[in-house]
């Protein structure tokens, strides 16, 4: 990686890039051109913005490799259309806006480094109907745009299993391909009430004829019992929200909720020994921390929570990288 000037002058300027790229997809500037090219002055009439402000905001797009000028004319870059529009089955959007809802705490960041505390409520987004939306379906725009649904189904080897539980589902992007994978399963999302509102939505729309396998059932895992026994579960991105007791705790939960011989998934970043690599777990942990109680964790304390729980064979399986920065830890209950 280049060390000198020009590295640290683009991160730390970072923001402006971020900003303009979440304001321009929020006030619909990829969704215009998706229907063709047009002037600054056009778009700046489809979006009721001043012309010669849209003109500098296309300019810096086109700079950063998102949009192409022909003249006075602005057209979409190809990963600007397959990621930014709306039609789009990769579209990212939904997490760029998500992140583009969190500025404010993010400037709360000094504020959390010396207190130790979140700079928000950290309620999972749970409090309002507009919030679990935009965070759930940050979720699955993510999950869908960079297809580690895909890889994970397709790298599993869940063919023994009758049952599969996506704890912590969400808005189930995971638990579609499992059943899509493996025909012969039942699925169940276990989640907080709010997130299973906005997930029934999601999968009554995108996926109707697998709804007779999917059961959605409010579950607190720091409360409730895990229903079960059930031969498969899979939390992707939970333990990093909770902290060390937590976690703890949760994987004795996990082992009471299977089967004898049932697989515990863990998906999340798995930090190696010094949490410094992968490099996007090491930074995503300031958003945790700024946003829960957890952090990334490396596979060394994953695995004593497991082997504490009384889980097996546990094995560390990375994905690939990139565009995947995340691994799996798979364990078994003898
Ligand atoms: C970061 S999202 C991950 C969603 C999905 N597993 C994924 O990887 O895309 C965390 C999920 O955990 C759920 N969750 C948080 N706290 C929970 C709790 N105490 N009990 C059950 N679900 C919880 C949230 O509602 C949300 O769906």
């Amino acid at each position: 990686m280049e060390s000198g000037f020009s590295r640290i002058a683009a991160l730390a300027g970072g923001h402006a890039e971020a900003r303009a790229i979440q304001v321009a997809l929020r006030i619909g500037v990829f969704e215009i051109l998706s229907g063709g090219p047009h002037t600054a002055e056009e778009v700046a009439a489809h979006i009721g913005c001043q012309a010669r402000a849209t003109m500098l905001l296309a300019n810096a797009l086109c700079a950063l490799g998102l949009l192409r000028k022909d003249r006075a004319t602005y057209s979409l870059d190809e990963a600007a259309r397959r990621y930014l529009t709306r039609a789009s089955p990769e579209y990212l959007g939904d997490m760029i806006l998500f992140d583009a809802g969190l500025w404010e705490v993010w400037g709360r960041l000094e504020d959390s480094l010396r207190s130790g505390a979140p700079a928000r409520v950290p309620d999972m987004f749970q409090s309002s109907r507009e919030e679990t939306a935009r965070f759930i379906r940050a979720m699955d725009s993510l999950v869908r745009a960079r297809g580690d649904a895909v890889w994970t189904a397709q790298h599993l080897e869940l063919g023994f299993a009758r049952t599969i539980v996506d704890l912590g589902g969400g808005p189930g992007t995971y638990l579609l391909e499992f059943l899509r994978r493996w025909p012969n399963a039942r699925g169940a999302i276990y989640d907080l009430p709010a997130t299973l509102t906005i997930a029934r939505e999601i999968l009554t729309s995108r996926a109707p004829e697998l709804m007779d396998r999917i059961e959605l059932r409010e579950v607190d895992y720091r409360k409730d019992r895990l229903p079960g026994p059930v031969d498969v579960l899979f939390l992707s991105n939970i333990i990093h929200s909770e902290d060390e007791t937590t976690n703890g705790a949760l994987m004795r939960q996990c082992f009471e909720g299977l089967a004898p011989g049932g697989l515990l998934v863990v998906k999340d970043h798995i930090m190696d020994d010094a949490l410094v690599e992968p490099a996007a777990g090491a930074v995503f942990a300031l958003y945790l921390l700024l946003t829960t109680h957890g952090r990334d964790y490396s596979f060394t304390e994953v695995a004593a929570w497991m082997r504490s729980a009384g889980f097996a064979e546990i094995k560390l399986q990375p994905l690939p990288d990139p565009p995947f920065s995340s691994s799996l830890i798979i364990a078994r209950r003898p």
